[in-house]
């Protein structure tokens, strides 16, 4: 026992650039991730994924595969212990495809139909690899398109808004724009790939995986298994990246299953191709956009209108269409978001689901609206800058756009831009520059957190967040060591265990706001408790916090971030290639805990927006259903030698009712980018790609090479 210290004064760790806590044990492999932590009397598992696109398994031939070495059991629809996935869990119900082998149908290609255990992944691998599946197969449909005819609005909140009579305000606006733009099948494929172990340890199921939510998962697995209560704890210390994909999926039902059946340790690892078919991705998007304008480029009439697809098994909804909504008015508004059921995998939440795309189709939009006004694009934006929510009539709690246009345009020297099409030249390559508005919404949801004043004069927080490779632990560092006014390195974090109690979930950009709100929280109970200049007991003094009650507290408002996105661009007129030079975004999201992490997360997100705008593609081959070239061989993504000097930075804007201040930064990064590249391969060469990704060869096609502009008149194509 050490006689200590209520908290000394020291402040300002918030705002101050720090590296992770965990930076260390990460750069020299001491941190292990699900796939790494050794279990004793392990055993693994491998997956065999359906080879149609729909049918139903016939059977399975188990007994060769049984007969090889080191195997354990074969486990598929036909002996498979019975779960259940049919239950509202905490975003709703799960997508079917976690309900492994409780029936013989298959609605799409990568469906998983068995489970080879043995006592190495070599031995499982070899086996399942040999395992012969028979199948009944039947017609499968997986052609996307703005005109299948089995689309159809969900029944979901949200789906549709509108205000004014659009056909009217079109018909009396001086400008039109109307156009459709598509965005293809993206996948979040994180470094590390999803893995999960699970063992029985006294009547408890353990499960160590990599995901969003700890609590979230255990809760999920309590539910898929119809366990009590507190009967599954699942760790998930280090994350590799999730972006949304690292929910309940096959790995922790299937090894959970497996541990049940054979009673001892069972890890489950999916290989970089089965992610492309298990664990969701951003559905392709067909947009489409008309806007109508008076002389000066106030809006008269906006509507949006976006389709996405998803499987037959479960509706997952990409309201690109929502974009809009609260950030431009008009005299007449209308979003609305169709679905159409295909025989493919279910998407899911990727990086900014519905603005990704949505910004794509109306920031370009809005870029050809200004052309045809003989307006600047910022200078439009500003002018149908709204008071209040365009469709909600909901006062803003800050609004911060404005600024970000200004801090932008001066560091990037948008004045000086001539805002002609096609008019800068260096050799081979057309130049241009482009820029989009950028937006994404501020939420919060309730989390436990406890915080332990030590006999050493260090404090524990206990908070089962997740730190997804964001930064989150060493931001929480910092909040903590801000409301208790000691320095950062008196704090010790510890994430990602299900134990802790309930905290929402690493996503919707809501991560570290609302497990800041539960330590500022804790932290106001512990300095209550502690006797300044007081005795500190071995065991420690504990205060616990649940932010459930507080948050109902909080008024109506729109409550978003916001950023400006500007980029340079060269396109090669001989090739077709399109090489960005610069990006540059400048943001309003709330008070920044950690501008080293912060800058991080958000350059990361302009990159993926680069590598949405150039990249990005994932093609099905149409005759099987089953994706092409389904690696990151196959799949393109943006490299070193595609990222130019990229600058990511603030505006202050710290939210007005969160206790830090903070408004969430994981997702508004992506927003934005890829239609500021798109409008500057515009400005570079008089043409508007409405299909990402910009390919060379759309860019050749489409009449970059010189001769086919000009003969044109230089016009859209
Ligand atoms: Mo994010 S797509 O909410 O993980």
């Amino acid at each position: 026992m050490t006689t200590t210290t209520g908290p000394t004064a020291v402040t300002g760790s918030v705002g101050v650039a720090h590296t992770r806590v965990e930076g260390r044990d990460k750069v020299t492999g001491a941190a292990r991730y699900a796939a790494e932590i050794p279990f004793t009397d392990l055993a693994h598992g491998w997956l065999v994924l359906s080879t149609i696109a729909r049918g139903r398994v016939t059977s399975v031939e188990a007994e060769p595969a049984l007969a090889m070495p080191g195997v354990l059991t074969v486990l598929h629809h036909g002996n498979a212990p019975r779960i259940d996935v049919d239950y509202q869990g905490l975003l709703g119900s799960p997508d079917p495809v976690v309900g492994v082998f409780q029936h013989d149908r298959v609605p799409f290609v990568g469906w998983p139909v068995a489970l080879v255990v043995a006592e190495t992944s070599e031995q499982a691998r070899e086996a399942a690899e040999t395992l012969v599946v028979h199948y009944a197969q039947e017609p499968h449909d997986i052609a996307f398109s703005a005109g299948h005819p089995g689309s159809y609005t969900p029944e979901a909140d949200g789906m549709h808004t509108e205000k004014g009579d659009l056909e009217a305000q079109l018909a009396a606006s001086a400008h039109v724009v109307d156009a459709e733009y598509t965005t293809p099948e993206e996948h979040h494929s994180p470094l590390e790939p999803h893995a999960a172990t699970a063992r029985w340890d006294n009547g408890r199921l353990e499960v160590v995986d990599s995901n969003q939510g700890s609590s979230w998962i255990a809760d999920e697995l309590t539910k898929v298994f119809s366990l009590d209560p507190g009967s599954v704890r699942v760790r998930s210390e280090h994350v590799g990246g999730a972006f949304g994909s690292k929910g309940l999926r096959v790995p922790q039902v299937l090894a959970a299953m497996a541990a049940t059946v054979l009673d001892r340790p069972v890890r489950v690892v999916l290989t970089r191709r089965q992610m492309f078919s298990l664990v969701g991705y951003r559905s392709p998007t067909v947009q489409h956009v008309r806007l109508g304008a008076d002389p000066d480029g106030r809006l008269r009439a906006l509507d949006h209108q976006g389709l996405n697809l998803s499987s037959t098994v479960h509706e997952f909804v990409e309201p690109s269409a929502g974009f809009g909504r609260p950030m431009y008015d008009a005299d007449a508004h209308r979003t609305h978001t169709r679905v159409v059921r295909l025989d493919v995998p279910t998407p899911t939440w990727m990086r900014a689901p519905g603005e990704a795309p949505g910004s794509f189709a109306l920031e370009c939009a809005l870029d050809e609206l200004a052309e045809k006004c003989g307006v600047d694009p910022i200078a439009l934006r500003a002018r149908n800058e709204p008071d209040v929510g365009p469709v909600s009539g909901l006062p803003f709690s800050s609004r911060n756009l404005v600024a970000c246009f200004e801090e932008g345009a001066r560091r990037f020297g948008w004045a000086d831009r001539d805002p002609r099409p096609r008019v800068r030249r260096e050799g081979r390559w057309l130049l241009g520059t482009g820029m989009a508005a950028a937006t994404f919404p501020v939420l919060v949801g309730p989390a436990t957190a406890g915080l332990t004043a030590e006999a050493d004069g260090t404090f524990t927080v206990r908070i089962a967040a997740a730190d997804v490779g964001t930064g989150a632990r060493t931001a929480l560092a910092l909040i903590a060591a801000d409301a208790l006014e000691v320095a950062p390195e008196r704090i010790r974090v510890r994430v990602a265990d299900s134990d802790f109690g309930f905290a929402m979930i690493a996503g919707g950009s809501m991560g570290t706001r609302s497990w800041g709100w539960a330590v500022m929280a804790a932290a106001r109970e512990l300095r209550e408790k502690l006797v300044p200049g007081g005795d500190i007991p071995a065991e420690g003094v504990t205060a616990k916090a649940d932010t459930g009650a507080l948050l109902g507290t909080l008024a109506q408002k729109e409550r978003h971030s916001y950023g400006a996105q500007f980029a340079e661009v060269a396109v090669d007129v001989a090739t077709g290639e399109v090489r960005v030079r610069r990006m540059l975004g400048i943001f309003a999201a709330g008070r920044i805990i950690n501008p080293l992490t912060a800058r991080s997360q958000l350059t990361g997100g302009m990159i993926w927006g680069l590598s949405m705008a150039l990249h990005e593609e994932a093609v099905r081959d149409q005759a099987t259903g089953a994706p092409v070239g389904p690696d990151l061989a196959g799949y393109h993504v943006a490299a070193h030698a595609d990222v130019p000097h990229i600058e990511a930075d603030w505006v202050d804007d710290p939210d007005p009712d969160d206790p830090v201040g903070i408004k969430g930064i994981g997702e508004i990064g992506i927003v934005g980018a890829a239609a500021a590249i798109a409008n500057a391969v515009w400005h570079a060469t008089g043409v508007r790609h409405r299909n990402l990704p910009i390919r060379p060869d759309r860019v050749i096609e489409d009449g970059v090479t010189e001769g086919r502009v000009t003969a044109t008149g230089g016009g859209s194509a």
